[in-house]
């Protein structure tokens, strides 16, 4: 197959680039009044409006010409047939098994997973109703009101996010906490605040084998056999989801407590799986089957809208034409709402743990750019720490900006309502990073200033906006379960067609391993203490400096 950049449709699009890249997309809504009309997708009340982007009803066309010289269609096929396209690995991404509320076959090596997924499903029902109800104790007889999730990446980024975003969905019996740093801090700061006879541990590792993971666990462990001595208490106060069993038996986590994760649900997309068990206990197995069922809505859509009509192939190929033709290689994801105030760092490792690679399936070097390097805050913090940038610097950030247009929160009156405030704010900003401020609308600005202080026109050029600055806005009605669950599918089906744009595996992650085995190397050097000259300079000297000074 030839390199997407070697086909007609890539080399189209690059001759249409050099025709409009300087077009302002003041001009493009001047000279069409249906602009929005054209460059919208509204599914159910999920509305996607991309026309705040550079591109014309040419750049489209174009644009799902080159999804579809990607096969974008057959891909979308084979993904959802569990086809093992994650093929370094050898395995399948059936991440959308996990939500098929259809409850249609899907099969793995002959086998169709649903009876598994099911089976699953009702223990973690069980695991949730039992803590919810208090009919599951501690060693001593209490209640359960503390959950400690001890993950990292996925297996703890997915369950973080979705927990703070849904927390008016969640008991107020029940406090979820998420440790995954190995940095002592976290754990410690959690355990302060904990109590072992009312703490449920969470291990949550599809490996059973990352550091992170299991110095935290054994960590915890101690902390708790400290207070309730008896291993066989373990039983009351820790429960396991990995698919690495023998280890998980081996921590002495009893069986009956062990919730399994399959080899075809990637880390970063298994918060639908088990590692959504603390999501489950904390706002309750309905509202955890309503999340499942906005995801299912999202597959639906993503595997049956028409393309020029389907929300996350405009989003992907929108990024593809700023990534692969504009040279913006940066997205910010910007939540207007301070429930979503993770979801940029959850969608970090959505997207730039999948598409950070430089290897195509060809097993050769890629051609072109491929993931961007996607960061993101809630706003308004974000207005007040590098809005300045995304107005006025010299590198271009296309930006999605997303909002539940009523809040889960009230405060304030009709004259001082919080949330009027924030929708303000949301459209002022997709607005004027579109139109910008020319010279002689400042100039008008600033016109009295200036007949009264001359010196007073040097200002002028610094608070010009030249606009033109790309954005997606993402609304629909409220943050809920179901919303929630389909914006998070949206994005996932996003990266993976531009992963299929970009001939890449989006499902594997060699990666980060190289670090981590770069680390086995350093720590006996630290834990000796003695003088290394193991490594290059750089690093014989930290290390050395480290050792002169713990
Ligand atoms: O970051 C690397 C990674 O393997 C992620 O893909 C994964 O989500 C995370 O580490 C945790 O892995 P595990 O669930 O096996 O502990």
């Amino acid at each position: 197959m030839a390199e997407i950049t070697e086909t007609s449709e890539w080399l189209s699009l690059e001759e249409h680039f050099k025709k409009i890249k300087n077009i302002h997309m003041k001009d493009l809504f001047e000279n069409d009044i249906q602009r929005f009309e054209n460059n919208h997708i509204l599914f159910d009340d999920f509305l996607f409006d991309y026309s705040k982007n550079r591109i014309t009803e040419e750049t489209k066309k174009l644009l799902i010409s080159l999804a579809k010289s990607a096969d974008i269609e057959n891909w979308r096929k084979r993904l959802f047939s569990g086809e093992k396209i994650n093929f370094t690995e050898n395995r399948s991404a059936l991440h959308i098994a996990l939500r098929n509320r259809s409850n249609k076959p899907i099969m793995v090596d002959g086998e169709d997973v649903m009876p598994l997924v099911n089976d699953e499903l009702s223990k973690i029902r069980k695991l949730s109703e039992d803590i919810r109800s208090g009919s599951w104790k501690g060693f001593s007889g209490k209640k359960i009101t503390s959950i400690v999730n001890i993950g990292i990446g996925g297996s703890d980024l997915g369950p973080s996010m979705v927990c703070e975003a849904l927390k008016p969905f969640g008991s107020k019996g029940i406090t979820p906490y998420f440790v995954s740093n190995v940095d002592a801090a976290d754990l410690s700061q959690v355990l302060e605040v904990c109590d072992p006879e009312t703490t449920l541990f969470i291990v949550a590792s599809k490996t059973f084998t990352t550091q992170e993971t299991m110095t935290n666990a054994f960590s915890a462990r101690d902390w708790f056999l400290n207070t309730a001595i008896k291993k066989e208490f373990i039983k009351n106060h820790f429960v396991a989801i990995s698919s690495n069993l023998d280890e998980v038996i081996k921590f002495g986590i009893h069986s009956e407590n062990i919730f399994v994760l399959w080899d075809w649900v990637g880390g970063r997309y298994s918060l639908w799986s088990s590692i959504g068990l603390s999501i489950a206990i904390f706002i309750g197995m309905e509202n955890f089957e309503e999340l499942l069922a906005g995801g299912h809505d999202a597959d639906n859509h993503f595997i049956s809208a028409p393309l020029e009509k389907n929300i996350p192939i405009m989003m992907a190929l929108i990024g593809v034409w700023y990534i692969n033709f504009f040279d913006f290689s940066t997205l910010a994801v910007l939540p207007y709402d301070q429930c979503l105030a993770k979801l940029p760092a959850y969608l970090q490792q959505a997207d730039m743990e999948s598409n950070g690679k430089f290897i195509g399936r060809n097993n050769e070097k890629v051609c072109q750019q491929t993931g961007p390097i996607l960061w993101g805050e809630a706003g308004t913090n974000g207005q007040h720490a590098f809005y300045q940038l995304l107005h006025q610097g010299t590198q271009i950030v296309p930006s999605d900006f997303i909002m539940p247009i009523n809040s889960n929160y009230k405060l304030g009156n009709d004259k001082n309502n919080h949330h009027n405030i924030l929708q303000s704010n949301f459209i002022a900003q997709t607005q004027s990073l579109m139109t910008g401020k020319s010279m002689l609308a400042v100039e008008n600005e600033m016109k009295n200033e200036i007949n009264k202080n001359p010196d007073l026109k040097g200002l002028v050029s610094h608070r010009t906006f030249e606009g033109n600055r790309p954005t997606n806005s993402i609304l629909f009605k409220s943050l809920s379960p179901k919303s929630l669950g389909r914006l998070i599918a949206m994005y996932e089906h996003k990266i993976f067609t531009q992963g299929v744009i970009w001939n890449i595996n989006s499902f594997d992650q060699w990666g980060v391993e190289y670090g981590k085995q770069i680390a086995k190397l350093v720590l006996p050097q630290l834990e000796s203490k003695q003088v290394t000259k193991a490594f290059d300079s750089s690093t014989n000297n930290l290390i050395n400096y480290i050792n002169n000074n713990s």
